[in-house]
């Protein structure tokens, strides 16, 4: 035990922190006088020159790994879900775009193809490499306290970003959407435009989401939650693992079971709606605008509110896969030894054509649709 009370990697992982400021702090007071042509030091670089560092052979440790850190590269480590749908791709990219070698960082990326045991592998790998901080979405809320200790005891913080974990809170931050309030919109929305339809019952069919991932669990919960408050009735909710072929696959099958007897379809996100669509085109079940099927979707990526366009989606609840650059934040936020918020919220819109769109409230709260033109989809993801 150190003096401090903390123990050696903790210490370690502390005076890390603090040499990375101290670093970066001579690095910006180098740029600024640069930039500013100025002869005077900014203040700031001096008081840290002074902390002691306690042990010395630690500290050159500490040292030699900080100079590697801080040689303009910054280690992340990315373990993501997968490549299942349009969302994914667009998170992928946000987080190549954002955590570049242009941008002083040297980015692990592994596409872990919804196998929950390669993503804690991959976490185990980047632990093994050594790098200084590890993003993970979890492919499923569960499962996570061993391998999330394993990091906090490398001292590698870990930032969740999207899904939750939900049995562990060794990590530093989350960065994602509120997947409860996706569904509960969804649900007051379909109410809201049943009730300006002169629709009097909902027989829904539902196409979840990966089971088990807090994307399926929030949107099923908060849409049951209106179903549950407002009588409509849930058919049938099978899994299409948020891809096109499930949703395919899923629908086709209840084309068959349920012909004649849903008048709404809950797809959990685009690329299951798109299949559906191929499946209720296929068995001649017309859907969208001026039918008698609303079909929901999730996502709002660009091909889904094109669809929105179309009418053939009635109505995109958006969940938005830019968390890069907030990750970035708490990464800076981290490196100049600060404490970044553990909880950051993607902000979200929901959207459909003018006809479509209605007034309603989430507990209370009343919610803006958000109509979709050509611009609105040019700026998607
Ligand atoms: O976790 C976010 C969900 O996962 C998105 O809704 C879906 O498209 C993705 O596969």
């Amino acid at each position: 035990m150190y003096p401090s009370g903390f123990s050696k990697k903790e210490e370690k992982y502390k005076m890390k922190k603090k040499l990375i400021s101290l670093l970066l702090t001579g690095v910006m007071a180098a740029s600024l006088l640069v930039g500013c042509g100025s002869s005077e030091a900014p203040a700031a670089a001096e008081p840290a020159a002074a902390e002691v560092v306690e042990d010395a052979a630690a500290a050159e440790e500490v040292v030699a790994e900080t100079a590697e850190a801080t040689d303009g590269v910054i280690k992340v480590g990315f373990a993501q879900v997968g490549h299942e749908s349009d969302w994914r791709t667009a998170s992928t990219k946000s987080c190549q775009d954002v955590f570049s070698a242009a941008n002083g960082y040297d980015l692990s990326f592994v596409d872990c193809d919804n196998d929950e045991a390669a993503q804690k592998e991959a976490v185990r790998s980047f632990i093994e490499q050594g790098v200084d901080y590890i993003i993970i979405d979890p492919i499923i809320a569960t499962g996570w306290d061993t391998v999330l200790t394993e990091c906090d005891d490398a001292g590698i913080p870990v930032i969740i970003i999207d899904r939750t974990v939900d049995d562990s809170d060794k990590y530093v931050s989350w960065v994602g959407s509120n997947f409860l309030t996706e569904g509960q919109a969804a649900g007051e929305w379909l109410k809201a435009y049943a009730d300006a339809q002169g629709i009097s019952e909902i027989n829904a069919l539902v196409i979840s989401g990966s089971t088990g991932s807090s994307a399926q669990i929030g949107r099923s919960d908060g849409f049951k939650e209106m179903a549950d408050k407002y009588g409509f009735n849930i058919l049938d909710e099978q899994t299409g693992d948020f891809t096109e072929a499930g949703g395919q696959e899923v629908m086709e099958s209840y084309c068959k079971s349920y012909a004649g007897k849903f008048n709404v379809v809950v797809c959990q996100n685009d690329n299951e709606a798109f299949g559906a669509m191929t499946a209720m085109d296929n068995a001649g079940v017309a859907y969208g605008v001026g039918t008698d099927v609303i079909l929901i979707s999730f996502d709002a990526c660009t091909a889904g509110l094109e669809e929105v366009k179309a009418g053939k989606i009635t109505a995109d609840f958006e969940c938005n896969p830019l968390a890069a650059p907030f990750v970035e934040e708490v990464i800076k936020t981290l490196q100049s030894g600060g404490t970044p918020d553990k909880e950051v919220y993607m902000v979200e819109h929901w959207y459909a054509l003018p006809d479509q769109i209605v007034d309603f409230s989430i507990n209370g709260e009343a919610q803006k649709m958000t109509e979709v033109t050509d611009d609105v989809i040019a700026a998607q993801y």
